[in-house]
C-alpha cells in the first residue's frame, strides 16, 4: 500500500492557502493526518478538507512533532520564524515566500526545469519560487538544453491575485467605484509599473526576484531585464519573454520545443483562458528584433496554481516518486 504523510497548511486561510487544500484534494495527495495553521486571529475557525473537518490552529507555541511534510503560505515573516522550527521538528517545509529562495543550502525547483535539485537540499527546506518566474521559465526547458541561453528580458502583467486576498479585494472595492485600501491607486482604471519597494539600480523587488531566481534555477549567469508590472486582473499572470540564445535558432522548431514542459494555446494565450488550469500556456513565438540569435514568447499561468500551490504540492510528489 502506498504510504500516507502527515502534512500541514500554514497560512491555510489565506488565498494561496485555500489553493493548497484544494490542489492537495484534487490531486489525492497521499495523506494520513492533516493540520491547518493560520493567524492567532482565525485560530479555532473551521476548515473543510477532504469531507472532513479541521479546527485551525496558531502557530505560536504549538507542538509540530510528526508532521512529514509542511506548505507554508503566510508570508517571509512567518517562514523565517517557522520554517525552521519545523524543519528541526523533522518536516520537509516547501515555502512559498521568498525567505529562503536565495540561501544556498535551500533548493529553489520548477519541476519541469531542475526537479533533481531538490536532493541537494541541506535544510530540510525547499523553496517555491516566485510566480512570474515559474510561468515565463516553463516554456524554456529544451531551450535551454538545446540552444542555452545568454539573456532574458520580462515584462509581466500581474493579475490582483498575486497579492493575496487585499489585492482582490481591492479590485473589486474599486470596480465598484468604492476606494481601494491596498495599492497606492486605483488598481481597477491603471495599470502599476512597480512590484514591491525599489531595492538597487531602479529595480523593484519583484523584479529582481525574477532575476535572481532565474539565475539559481537555471545554474546560468544569465543577463536578465525585468519589468513587472500589477494589471486590473483578478487572476493569472503573464509574461511577454524575449529571449537571447547562446548557438542560432529555428523558429519554425520552438513552439515544438516549448511544448515540452508548457502548452501551446489554440489560439493566443490570455489570462482568461488559463485562470484554474494547471498548464502554463505559451504562444506568440516570433523571431527577435533585437538579438541575432533570439525569439520573443508570451507565458501565462494561473499564479495561484503553477504559480503557488500547485508547484509546491508538485515538488512533494516529486520527492515522493524518487524517494525508496
Ligand atoms: P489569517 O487568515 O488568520 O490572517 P493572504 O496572503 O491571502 O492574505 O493569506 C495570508 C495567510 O497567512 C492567511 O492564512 C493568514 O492567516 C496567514 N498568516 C498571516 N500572519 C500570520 C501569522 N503571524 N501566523 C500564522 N499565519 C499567519
Amino acid at each position: 500500500m502506498c504510504k500516507k504523510y502527515n502534512v500541514a497548511v500554514v497560512g491555510a486561510t489565506g488565498l494561496i492557502g485555500g489553493k493548497f487544500l484544494e490542489t492537495l484534494e484534487k490531486r489525492r495527495f497521499p495523506i494520513n493526518n492533516f493540520r491547518a495553521f493560520a493567524s492567532e486571529k482565525s485560530a479555532g475557525k473551521i476548515l473543510r478538507f477532504n469531507g472532513s473537518n479541521y479546527i485551525v490552529e496558531k502557530l505560536d507555541g504549538n507542538d509540530f512533532s510528526g508532521i512529514d511534510i509542511a506548505f507554508f503560505s503566510a508570508g517571509k515573516d512567518v517562514s523565517l520564524k517557522y520554517a525552521p522550527i519545523f524543519a528541526e521538528t523533522g518536516a520537509l517545509v516547501i515555502d512559498n515566500s521568498s525567505a529562503f529562495r536565495g540561501d544556498e543550502d535551500v533548493p529553489l525547483v520548477i519541476p519541469e526545469i531542475n526537479a533533481a535539485d531538490v536532493f541537494k537540499r541541506k535544510k530540510n527546506v525547499i523553496a517555491n519560487p516566485n510566480c512570474s518566474t515559474i510561468i515565463a521559465l516553463v516554456p524554456l526547458k529544451k531551450i535551454l538544453e538545446k540552444y542555452g541561453v545568454k539573456s532574458l528580458v520580462f515584462s509581466t502583467y500581474q493579475a490582483v491575485s498575486g497579492s493575496g486576498m487585499k489585492g482582490v479585494s481591492d479590485l473589486l472595492l474599486t470596480r465598484q467605484g468604492f476606494s481601494g485600501k491596498f495599492y497606492p491607486y486605483d488598481i481597477s482604471e491603471t495599470v502599476i509599473p512597480q512590484i514591491g519597494e525599489i531595492v538597487e539600480d531602479g529595480y523593484a523587488e519583484e523584479e529582481l526576484k525574477m532575476i535572481n531566481e532565474t539565475r539559481k534555477i537555471t545554474g546560468r549567469n544569465v543577463k536578465i531585464s525585468a519589468t513587472c508590472a500589477r494589471v486590473p486582473i483578478e487572476n493569472c499572470h503573464g509574461v511577454s519573454v524575449e529571449v537571447e540564445t547562446e548557438t542560432p535558432i529555428d523558429v519554425s522548431t520552438l513552439a515544438a520545443e516549448a511544448e515540452y514542459s508548457a502548452a501551446r494555446y489554440k489560439r493566443i494565450p490570455t489570462a482568461y483562458d488559463a485562470n484554474g488550469k494547471n498548464e502554463v500556456y505559451f504562444g506568440r513565438i516570433r523571431k527577435s528584433g533585437v538579438f541575432k540569435n533570439g525569439f520573443s514568447y508570451f507565458a501565462v499561468g494561473d499564479n495561484t496554481l503553477k504559480g503557488a500551490a500547485l508547484n509546491a504540492v508538485q515538488i512533494a510528489e516529486y520527492i515522493i516518486k524518487n524517494t525508496r
